[in-house]
């Protein structure tokens, strides 16, 4: 058995019986009449719904609703999700970002294949056994799906919460959930448990927002300890996270005499595994391709060094050109790159390397996935050329 956390030792009263039941009413009065009509909200298919909740993590619902069609289009049942090839699943999540969520999506598949006959489990500890699958996503698909009283516990359903009763705990720290998971225990609905949590995620993205909140609307104000207290503008507490720490790279943007394009694939376990991009390198580590994390060598190179170590490792000996290209800037959630351009060109296509390169036609670029990064610089060197 699990330990039930006591909510008095972190200062929170719980309202009695009455009052939770005059809440849940309250809020799915409010979700009946006001929610939002979304494609996974018409199925209770849990391959639906895990996909959805997958890509709502980190990206908002409006950019989400294409990709979740196109997704089930191209891959519309577990088995095709586990079976899928590696390209074919990347493209389909290109621009979503966050490329481990897909790759643990198709071991999960694999596993629900391989250990549950293909059938979507039905338990909570079944479901959060699979990978890639917390306690949120495990939430969500056990209360939505399957109508068991789960809490799904995001950083929307924590804002509201925290406000709700005024919890002086910091909702950016990953060890405060479990009080967040606890106070929602005694909240959810067991009747309606999936709709319960939707109607706070529904708040939590709109009425109770982080950046501009309308507490006056909100339906369940009634209830808000710092609402009521005057003490809104304080909650959530939320402590300034580590900045993404800057990087500098140089990208090498090199074409043959038939106008192909150098493009690598890049190795397994770095950042962006699998994607393909033009060859790059981080500035202050020349010389070791995509060993973005090494953190042993510290030299700073001159621009001439960069190109004659470019030379040595990809063995190609190109034309170098002198224009100018605009910076291509991109913000990880951990690392902010600014990326320098730079030309050259090739007579010949050939090149001896251990690494995984080709020359690719720019209208062949679809057929191999490529992340925004890789994207941003394509446009940036188009631009200069028009
Ligand atoms: N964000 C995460 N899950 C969601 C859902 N089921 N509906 C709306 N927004 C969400």
């Amino acid at each position: 058995m699990k330990k039930k956390l006591n909510l008095r030792d972190f200062g929170i009263e719980m309202w009695d019986q009455p009052t939770i039941f005059a809440f849940r009413r309250t809020l799915l009065d409010w979700y009946d009449r006001e929610k939002r009509d979304l494609p996974w909200r018409r199925t209770k298919n849990p391959y639906y719904i895990w996909i959805s909740e997958t890509m709502l993590q980190q990206t908002q619902v409006q950019t989400v609703i294409p990709y979740y069609q196109r997704f089930l289009d191209l891959f519309p049942t577990v088995d095709d999700l586990a079976s899928a090839p590696e390209e074919r699943l990347l493209k389909a999540w290109e621009g979503l970002g966050y490329y481990s969520r897909v790759r643990n999506m198709q071991v999960a598949a694999q596993q629900i294949v391989g250990n549950f006959d293909g059938e979507f489990p039905k338990s909570y500890d079944e479901i959060a056994s699979l990978k890639g699958i917390g306690p949120y996503t495990a939430g969500a698909i056990a209360s939505i799906a399957f109508d068991l009283p789960e809490p799904a516990v995001d950083g929307n359903v924590m804002r509201v919460i925290a406000r709700l009763f005024e919890v002086d705990y910091d909702i950016g720290n990953p060890s405060n959930r479990k009080l967040f998971q606890a106070i929602m225990e005694e909240l959810i609905d067991p009747k309606r448990p999936g709709d319960f949590n939707q109607a706070l995620m529904d708040l939590g993205t709109d009425i109770e927002s982080a950046k501009n909140p309308r507490p006056d609307e909100s339906p369940i104000r009634a209830f808000n300890a710092a609402y009521l207290h005057g003490t809104y503008d304080k909650y959530p507490i939320k402590l300034p996270k580590k900045k993404p720490k800057p990087m500098t790279l140089q990208a090498f943007v090199i074409q043959n005499d038939k106008g192909e394009f150098l493009l690598e694939k890049n190795q397994k376990d770095g950042l962006l595994a699998g994607f393909w991009s033009f060859p790059i390198m981080e500035t202050q580590l020349v010389g070791k391709q995509l060993s973005l994390f090494d953190k042993t060598d510290n030299q700073v190179l001159d621009s001439l060094s960069l190109l004659k170590v470019f030379e040595d490792d990809y063995q190609i000996n190109p034309v170098w050109q002198e224009t100018n290209y605009p910076l291509v800037k991109h913000t990880f959630s951990h690392q902010k790159w600014q990326v320098q351009l730079i030309a050259g060109k090739v007579g010949k296509a050939q090149f001896s390397s251990s690494r995984e390169l080709r020359w690719v036609a720019p209208e062949d670029f679809e057929h191999f996935p490529m992340a925004t990064p890789q994207k941003k610089m394509i446009d940036a060197f188009e631009k200069v050329q028009e």
